[in-house]
């Protein structure tokens, strides 16, 4: 079967969809010209190869965030906030543009010197941080460090992290779900030494997110007690910026970079032909080997690189990649008790639709071993057998860990630590919603999950199929009830760093705080 020019602009129309991938940007002005260069030539939806110079220069940049307008559903504009990027020096192949409103997508190779100026052109105050880099206290882009709006950030740093898929995003105090939801984040994406994995046309981000769209084309956030106490779950899905995209793959393998970039959505996604997940990478660490799953749960600000081979399907097959909101609808969530004891509806919707082209297909094969294996343990630790507990509550419509709130660079007894060493902690949840909780600098071990409270043990053997607790993570999702016990290597960097809920209206609310690390 081929796919006919008719049948292209049936499935382009029919859904709605804009072409969203990197370097098929559809504003407002020019949809009507990429719909109609996506019908001439279905490889108009491939994303603009990434061609980075062999020898690594160090790179200068400058970055901005500033209001735009991008169409996110079909034809509608909606007001949004975007970054910009230019290279001032080194590799222009180190910026390719973003889909949509999303920020460009920065490529750094390790051991790079990288300097960027931020300039904030929003009208409230801002900062950048690197999700999942590991850089000195001044360099990670914390609340305390937001400049005004007309005030530029200097950054200086040098990539100290494994080839892989990170992102970046604003973090200032209490600003944080709003600026992320209007249109601030970006990946960035770390090349170097890897197995031999998909590359070029056959390396796709996508990025997943949720917002609810008003008649008039403007996105509304947090509308009610609700959305701000739960976190706020948009009610159309949207990949790369915009609503139903639909994306043309040859029949290859591809490696698709998946972010969840929402405000509070934890997503359990599944293929639409029933067939298994094959996960590569996570939070930006290569597994030690493939995992195959039924479907994928993902948080926010996780990471999960796919590997999927397109010649499985037949030419003009559409393949939707479909996301179940996890979050409990049922309202027991946030009812008295343990809250999540109740079934979870799982009702999948599409998040974006892949079509297979008629080029002539070729398989290929998944490297048999992909990263390094974890090397340290419970062993390793300096309290193996002491864990320090962070207990999550949820009580007078706010979040809390170990009782304390965000408080600025100012640490209790438990959050002091030592550079170098590596410590064990508890995620103790005893609130009843779900929270993924996040950690700044190196990223940790999961050691294991047990129960303190076992009245949702139910709703999560809905979904623990498709939790990935191997590998390195830098966020871990802490279901009501559970003890998440993780290995957490301290970086060499002294100072603050967060560690915090990733949904990021809680994180607004002040469920954040930092650790201290000295010498
Ligand atoms: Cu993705 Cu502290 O953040
Ligand atoms: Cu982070
Ligand atoms: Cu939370």
């Amino acid at each position: 079967m081929t796919l006919h020019r008719r049948e292209a602009l049936e499935l382009l129309l029919g859904a709605g969809a804009l072409v969203a991938l990197g370097g098929c940007r559809s504003d407002a002005s020019d949809s009507a010209g990429s719909l109609s260069s996506a019908l001439s030539s279905p490889e108009a939806t491939a994303p603009e190869v990434v061609s980075l110079e062999a020898e690594v220069r160090d790179l200068k940049l400058s970055l901005w965030a500033e209001a735009s307008v991008a169409t996110i559903a079909a034809g509608l504009t909606s007001d949004v906030y975007s970054f910009g990027a230019k290279v001032i020096e080194g590799d222009p192949g180190s910026i390719t543009p973003g889909p949509s409103y999303l920020g460009p997508t920065i490529h750094l190779r390790p051991g790079q010197r990288v300097q960027i100026s931020f300039e904030n052109r929003l009208e409230d105050e801002s900062i950048v941080h690197w999700h999942g880099l590991v850089v000195p206290q001044d360099q990670d882009g914390q609340p305390a460090d937001s400049v005004d709006p007309g005030e530029t950030y200097d950054y200086d740093f040098v990539v100290d992290n494994d080839p892989g898929t990170y992102w970046y995003h604003p973090h200032p105090h209490a600003k944080t779900g709003e600026q992320v939801y209007r249109g601030l984040a970006g990946m960035l994406l770390i090349h170097g030494d890897e197995p031999d994995l998909p590359s070029g046309a056959n390396d796709l981000s996508l990025v997943l997110q949720d917002r609810t769209i008003g008649a008039d084309g403007q996105l509304q956030y947090v509308g009610n007690m609700r959305d701000q106490m739960a976190g706020f779950v948009g009610s159309t899905l949207v990949t790369n910026g915009v609503a139903d995209l639909v994306t043309m793959v040859n029949p290859e393998p591809y490696r698709l970079r998946i972010l969840n970039g929402a405000n509070s959505r934890t997503s359990y996604l599944t293929l639409s032909t029933g067939d298994p997940i094959t996960a590569i990478a996570v939070d930006g660490h290569l597994l030690p080997e493939a995992r195959t799953i039924p479907g994928l749960v993902i948080t926010p600000a996780q990471r999960t690189d796919l590997w999927i081979d397109f010649s499985n399907y037949e030419a003009g097959q559409r393949i939707e990649l479909l996301s179940a909101n996890t979050f409990n609808e049922a309202g027991n969530m946030m009812g008295g008790g343990m809250g999540g004891g109740g079934e979870l509806s799982l009702d999948p919707q599409t998040a974006m639709t892949f079509v297979v082209s008629d080029a002539p297909s070729s398989k290929g094969e998944l490297p048999a071993s992909l990263g390094r294996p974890v090397d340290f343990g419970l062993d390793d630790a300096i309290n193996p057998t002491e864990p320090k507990e962070f207990v999550l509550t949820t009580r007078r419509g706010s979040h809390w860990i170990n009782d304390l709130q965000w408080e600025g660079r100012k640490s209790s007894e438990p959050e002091q630590v030592k550079a170098g060493t590596i410590e064990v902690w508890d995620f103790v949840g005893q609130s009843p919603l779900a929270h993924p909780m996040h950690v700044h600098g190196k990223s940790f071990s999961v050691i294991g999950r047990t129960w303190d409270d076992e009245s949702a043990a139910d709703s999560w053997a809905q979904i623990s199929d498709g939790i990935i607790d191997d590998g390195l993570r830098d966020t871990v999702l802490v279901w009501p009830g559970q003890r998440v016990r993780i290995a957490v290597p301290i970086a060499d960097h002294l100072g603050y760093f967060l560690y915090h809920c990733h949904i990021l209206e809680h994180e607004d609310d002040g469920m954040m705080r930092n650790f201290n690390v000295s010498a």
